[in-house]
Formats: structure tokens, sequence, C-alpha cells
């Protein structure tokens, strides 16, 4: 969708099969370590209009454990998020319903203008999977370096 003058960062645990387009790369880091933003920092040519996470923990069947680290690896995705988008930047993540998402979604409406629950219709009707989208990262809650690289 960004097309050639965009550029595309993957991240995850386990090496993702390579694309063949250039703009797209990928790396295999953990987006709990304390120095992700700056690692995947190191591999933007400038900062991200977008940070979008799909990242999900292995599923235990044990509902409030499996909600907890969701909203766990949501929070720090939105960390990343802060300290990565642009001025304006927008950010979309999973998460799982349960008794933390409230508080989840307060925090993400202190950072960001605009903020909507999607269920897209690719995500199954019985899961307790949605998505938090959140426009427009607030001034002050960015650096402002335009090309930190
Ligand atoms: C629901 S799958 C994402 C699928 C992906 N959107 C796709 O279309 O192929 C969840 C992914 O989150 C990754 N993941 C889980 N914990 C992670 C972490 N701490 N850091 C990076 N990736 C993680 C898993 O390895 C898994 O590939």
């Amino acid at each position: 969708m960004t097309g050639k003058h965009g550029f595309v960062l993957g991240v995850d645990l386990k090496p993702i099969e390579p694309f063949t387009q250039e703009y797209i790369r990928t790396i295999v880091a953990d987006l709990t370590e304390p120095d992700i933003a700056d690692q995947i920092l190191s591999f933007l040519p400038r900062r991200p209009d977008v940070v979008l996470c799909d990242a999900a923990p292995n599923i235990t069947g044990v509902w409030e454990v499996d909600h907890a680290r969701q909203i766990d690896l949501a929070t720090k995705a939105m960390v990343i998020a802060q300290n990565l988008l642009r001025p304006g930047g927008n950010f979309f993540v999973k998460v799982f319903q349960g008794d933390l998402l409230d508080d989840f979604i307060l925090h993400v409406k202190d950072a960001f203008e605009e903020v909507k629950i999607v269920k897209p219709p690719a995500s199954r009707s019985k899961s307790s999977e949605e998505y938090i989208l959140a426009l427009g990262l607030k001034s002050g809650q960015s650096e402002t370096n335009e090309n930190p690289a």
C-alpha cells in the first residue's frame, strides 16, 4: 500500500519470509526489549507515519492471562509508537477484550487526538480480539527531528 515511495519495516520474534519489494524489510527482534525503539529507528529512513502492531503472545487458553499479556504487548507497542512516530502520526494495535482494556484506551486517548475501537471483517466475530485505531499523535508526545538517522 505504501508503494515504492514509502518504506515498511516488519518486526517479529520469528524470521518473516522475505518480500521481493526493496522498500519492505523485516528484522527479528523482541518488541519488549528496552532499546527496541532505537533498533527500529536505525533501519528507518525517517520517522514513521504509522506504527501497526498485530503482535500476540502464545495463547494459554486462560482468558485473564492472555488478556493481560496482550495488553502488556499493546502497551509496549504504544511506547514504541510514542517514541518513533512523526508528530500527527497514527497507531493501530491488537488488543483482547477484558478488565484492563478501558485503562489502556484512556492512555491511548491521552496521547492521540482520535481513538476508535475497530473490529475488522477479517477478525472472527467470536474472537475477543479487536483493534485500537489511534489517529494524530498529540504534540509533545513525539521527538520532532525530521530525519534522526
Ligand atoms: C497474530 S501473529 C501476527 C501475524 C501477522 N500479522 C501476519 O499476518 O502474518 C502474532 C505474531 O506476534 C509475534 N510476537 C509475539 N510476541 C512478540 C514480541 N515480543 N516481539 C515481536 N513479535 C512478537 C509472534 O511471533 C507472531 O508472529
